[in-house]
Parts: C-alpha cells; structure tokens; sequence
C-alpha cells in the first residue's frame, strides 16, 4: 500500500528590487490564504537572486526588503516557516544532486532561461542555466506537495515533478518525493507590463511605468494607471470582445482580482465607460489595497533586528526539516 504524504506547501520569491503587484496578486495573496489551512513554508530565495550579479549591499538590503514585503502582506512566522534559502545548507546540497539528476535536454527546453541569457547565452552564469535545479531542491527538500506560483512558473514545475519522478525510479524509492502540485491563481496568473500588455510585469523591465511597486505612494500609482497603456474604445459588454485587447484585459484583470470579483460582473458594472473614468476606480481600488501594504513595509525596514530575528527563527525550523530529509536522501543516494 502506498503511504500517504503529509500536504506541505513550499514557495519562494527572489529578493532582487521591489516586490510588485504580480509577485502580490500572481503568489503572495495565494500564499496568505494558503497559510490558514496547510503547513506551509515561504523562502526568499537569495540563492537564485545571484544567478546574475547582485551588489553585495543591495542584495543584503533586498533579502530583508522582501521579507518585509511578506510580512506586511500578512504572511506570519507563527504559522508559516519565513526564511532565506542560502541559511539552509540543504538547498544547495540536493540541487547538485539534481543537477546529476536532470538532463541537458530537459534543461535547453527551459524558456526563461532563454528569455534571461538573451543573446548572449555564452556569457550567462552557470547557475542561470541549471536555476530550475535548485528551485526542485527547494521544493523536493521540504517533501512539499503543493506550490502556489504565477503562471510563468509553470515550466520549472514540470521540470520539478519530472526530477521527483526520475529520482524516485532511479533509487527505486517508490514515493519518496512527492510529484509536487502547482497551485496557479485561476483568475490571474498573470500579470502584465502596464506598457504592454502582452509582456508580463516585472522587476527587471526597465521602465518603473510598468509596475506598481508594493511600496509605491499613492501618487505613484495614480500616475501609472494614467499612464497605462490602453486603447481607444470603450469598456466591452462581453468577454470575448477583450480579445485581441491585452492592455484593456490587463487593466480589467487587475481590478477584477484586487476587488475580489469576477471579470464577468466587473464588464457588466463597467461596460461602455471610458477606460480615463474606469481608471479612477482603478488607481482608487490599488491605492486602498496596495498603500496600507507599502506603508507597513516601511515600517517593518526600520527594524532591521526584527527582520533579522523572524528570518533566523525560520531558518532553524526549515533546518531541522532539511536535515532530516537530507539524511534520508544521501542514504538513498548511497552516500556514508
Ligand atoms: P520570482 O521572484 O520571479 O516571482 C515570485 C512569484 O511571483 C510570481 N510572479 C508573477 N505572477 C503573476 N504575474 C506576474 N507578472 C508575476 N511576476 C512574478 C512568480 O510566478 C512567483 O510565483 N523561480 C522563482 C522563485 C522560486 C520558487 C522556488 C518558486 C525559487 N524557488 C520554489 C516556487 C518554488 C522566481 O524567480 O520567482
């Protein structure tokens, strides 16, 4: 008989920048709402953020950033596990036995890392090639079996359930990991650029126009969702008359989730307006969710020592999991 697997919940963000309203509606309002029904285990992933160069003092400061985006978003270290991924010795260790785990052809599918590398593949780091390695070490550390992530996750998780797939055939440990569940946001798993819509909003896109920051003033939010990308007709009655309008989508998309309602019934309240007036509800709705979250991670900044503290008090309860798992995995892999 099988044995049944205890629900473990694992995700990570990378402390690289601001954290945005992708990361916020895509992962982080999941991982909230997670944390009040399963055992659940939140990173910030340090590890992966120097997969390009990262200014030690930046990185240092944007571990603690991140940390206090997570807690002002309302994950607590009572209970959910918050810690930083180079503190557990773990992650690194099971990615290089991943890394003899995958295969060079699972690896040159990824398409991030060819979105990433651009290019210049020859020049990217080692590590930004075998990245989706050490994010299955994350999760397969831990046994977790399900992970909230935004859409663009998708393709490493395949990679992951493939790795626990391959690891437990091999080392005939039948069960041993766990085929871990993406849990992806149905009404919006994907965020995108406020510039353009069929990008998705992110850190590394140049121009601050096409995110809203979490820590953005309220003047600032105003003036993006002015500035956002739109286009000259009305607001549509019908869904499908949004096809082929991926910035009025977004738009739509955006203030469907933050208001916690359908699309369907955000067309019925709006349609036929003018997206100039549909953008004032909008900005209003994002500065009374957004603006209260930014402030508390302000406050949280000027703690350092708090920050400091939760992240140690979370690596020793993710430690101990780790250590346990790590054992069972060398032991399996036939090391002494
Ligand atoms: P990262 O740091 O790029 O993003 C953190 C989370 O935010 C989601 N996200 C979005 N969701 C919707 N729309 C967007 N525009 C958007 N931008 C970002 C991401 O999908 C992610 O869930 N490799 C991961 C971090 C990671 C991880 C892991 C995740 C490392 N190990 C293990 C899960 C499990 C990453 O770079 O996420």
């Amino acid at each position: 008989m099988k044995k049944t697997l205890k629900e473990v919940v694992f995700s990570g963000v990378q402390p690289t920048g601001n954290l945005h309203l992708g990361n916020y509606l895509g992962a982080i309002k999941n991982f909230v709402d997670l944390q009040k029904k399963m055992e659940c285990i939140y990173c910030v992933v340090d590890l992966h953020a120097i997969t390009s160069f990262q200014k030690p003092s930046e990185l240092n400061k944007s571990i603690l950033e991140t940390t206090a985006g997570f807690i002002a978003c309302g994950l607590d270290f009572k209970k959910s596990i918050i810690f930083n991924q180079s503190s557990v010795s773990g992650h690194s260790e099971l990615a290089w036995i991943f890394n003899c785990v995958a295969r060079v052809g699972w690896m040159n599918r990824m398409t991030q890392f060819k979105e990433k590398a651009g290019q210049n593949k020859e020049n990217a780091s080692v590590g930004l090639y075998v990245y989706p390695n050490l994010m299955a070490a994350d999760i397969l550390l831990y046994k977790a079996t399900h992970v909230p992530v935004g859409d663009d996750q998708k393709q490493h998780l395949e990679l992951a359930r493939d790795i626990a797939q391959k690891f437990n055939n091999d080392f005939n440990s039948d069960n041993f990991f766990p085929i871990p569940k993406p849990l992806i946001q149905k009404k919006i798993s994907r965020v995108m650029s406020l510039r353009d819509g069929k990008k998705k909003m992110s850190k590394s896109e140049e121009s601050d126009y096409s995110r809203i920051n979490l820590n953005d003033t309220a003047d600032d939010i105003k003036k993006k969702i002015k500035k956002a990308k739109t286009d000259s007709l009305p607001i549509p009655e019908k869904l499908e008359d949004l096809k082929n309008r991926p910035e009025a989508n977004n738009l739509l998309n955006i203030y469907s989730s933050i208001t916690n309602s359908s699309l369907e019934k955000t067309l019925n309240d709006m349609n036929g307006k003018e997206f100039s007036k549909f953008k004032d509800s909008l900005s209003d709705a994002l500065i009374a969710e957004i603006c209260p979250v930014g402030k508390k991670i302000k406050d949280l900044n000027k703690d350092k020592n708090y920050l400091i503290k939760t992240l140690k008090e979370g690596s020793d309860k993710a430690s101990k999991i780790s250590h346990e798992n790590m054992r069972q995995i060398k032991n399996i892999v036939g090391f002494i």
